[in-house]
This record gives C-alpha cells, structure tokens and sequence, in this order.
C-alpha cells in the first residue's frame, strides 16, 4: 500500500522552499498534512484552528481539504515565521493569521465553537487541555502530531509527550486514536 498523498497544496513547494531557506524544520510531512486536509473537508463551513503556524506548511494542508465556506485561524508567535506563511497564502480569504501566544488565544477566542483544533505548539497540548477541548463544539476534531520521538525534540521533551499520552485516555469528553504513523499522531473527537 503507498500511503504517500495523492494530492498537494499548490502553494507547498514554495513554502517549503522558504523553511529551506530559512532553516525551519518543524512543518508538517506530507502524510500528516494529507490526513489534515482529509478531516478539514469534514467539516463544511466549519471554523478550523491551528496553534502553531510554522511557515504554514500545515495551513496550507488544511486549506486545501477545507470546503469554501470554512474558516481557518492560525496562530503563531514568531512574525518571521508566520509572514511566509501570509505570503503564500494570506490572499485566500478563508484563512486569517494571528500573530499571538497560543495560551492569550485560548484566554481571548470568541468565535463560533472550532470545528478542528490542530494544536502544534505546547498550549493546547501539554498544558491548557482542558481549556482547548472546551473550545470545541460537540464532534469537533482534535489533532496532534509529533508524538513519535523527532530529531528536533529538546532533551527533555519525551517525558512531556509520554504523560500527554497517558492523559488523553482519561479525558472524558474526548474519543480519540493515537496512531504510529507518520509522525505520531492522535486523532480525538469532543463529545
Ligand atoms: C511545529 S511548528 C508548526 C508547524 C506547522 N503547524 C505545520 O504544520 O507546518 C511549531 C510552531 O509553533 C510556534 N510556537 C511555539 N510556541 C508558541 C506559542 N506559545 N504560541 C504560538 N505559537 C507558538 C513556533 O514558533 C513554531 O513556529
């Protein structure tokens, strides 16, 4: 079976060229990316979330699953990183990017409950759970990936993903599958 994606952003080579350039390495790889547009086109005029834009390699992935009349919200804290992504794909009104802590967006959202939270940063993930899953309406998806060790982890970051994987099963207002594919990935539903 080649799990490899058959479809691409028309924009991710570009992106992708310019973390080259920059010397970024934590976009996502393409299977992950190819599963995200695959749950974003679930959900029609749904409003998406991504914590952790990157260069917006994942925004891209999302876009292109996303029906005409979803939304999505990236946020990102570092302006260097996120102007990439504005500038490959800032003229697609169905996006918005935010130039924001993860945690001051979970405090200050108040938009329509999410659809999908793509969560790629540490708020959201390994802390403030809690406060994230809240944020979804009922059958909204939550996504997260790099959970399978990564040459880019810090020393001391494997602890942190074993407890997160320890704690998702207890969560009990979420459905999820943790997958050893890609990079790792848990896919959970907010009930
Ligand atoms: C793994 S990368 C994101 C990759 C992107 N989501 C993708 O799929 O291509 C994580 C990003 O989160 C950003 N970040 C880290 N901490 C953050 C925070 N507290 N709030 C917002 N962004 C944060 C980093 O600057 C980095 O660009």
């Amino acid at each position: 079976m080649d799990d490899s994606p058959y479809f691409r952003p028309a924009a991710l080579d570009d992106i992708l060229m310019d973390a080259a350039e920059l010397g970024f390495t934590l976009s996502c790889e393409d299977r992950t990316g190819s599963l995200l547009a695959t749950l974003a086109a679930s959900k029609p005029g749904g409003h998406l979330a991504e914590l952790g834009t990157g260069v917006g390699a994942g925004a891209a992935w999302l876009l292109h699953g996303m029906r005409p009349d979803a939304h999505l919200i990236s946020a990102e804290t570092d302006t260097v990183r996120q102007a990439i992504a504005a500038k490959h794909l800032g003229h697609d009104p169905r996006v918005a990017f935010e130039t924001i802590d993860a945690d001051t967006w979970i405090d200050t959202y108040s938009g329509p409950p999410l659809a999908l939270a793509y969560v790629d940063c540490r708020p959201g993930k390994f802390h403030r759970l809690d406060d994230l899953l809240d944020l979804l309406e009922p059958g909204g998806l939550y996504v997260v990936d790099d959970l399978l060790p990564q040459p880019t982890w810090p020393s001391d970051h494997e602890p942190r993903v074993a407890r997160l994987l320890s704690q998702l099963p207890a969560r009990t207002n979420l459905v999820g599958t943790a997958v050893s594919w890609a990079s790792g990935l848990f896919v959970g539903v907010r009930t």
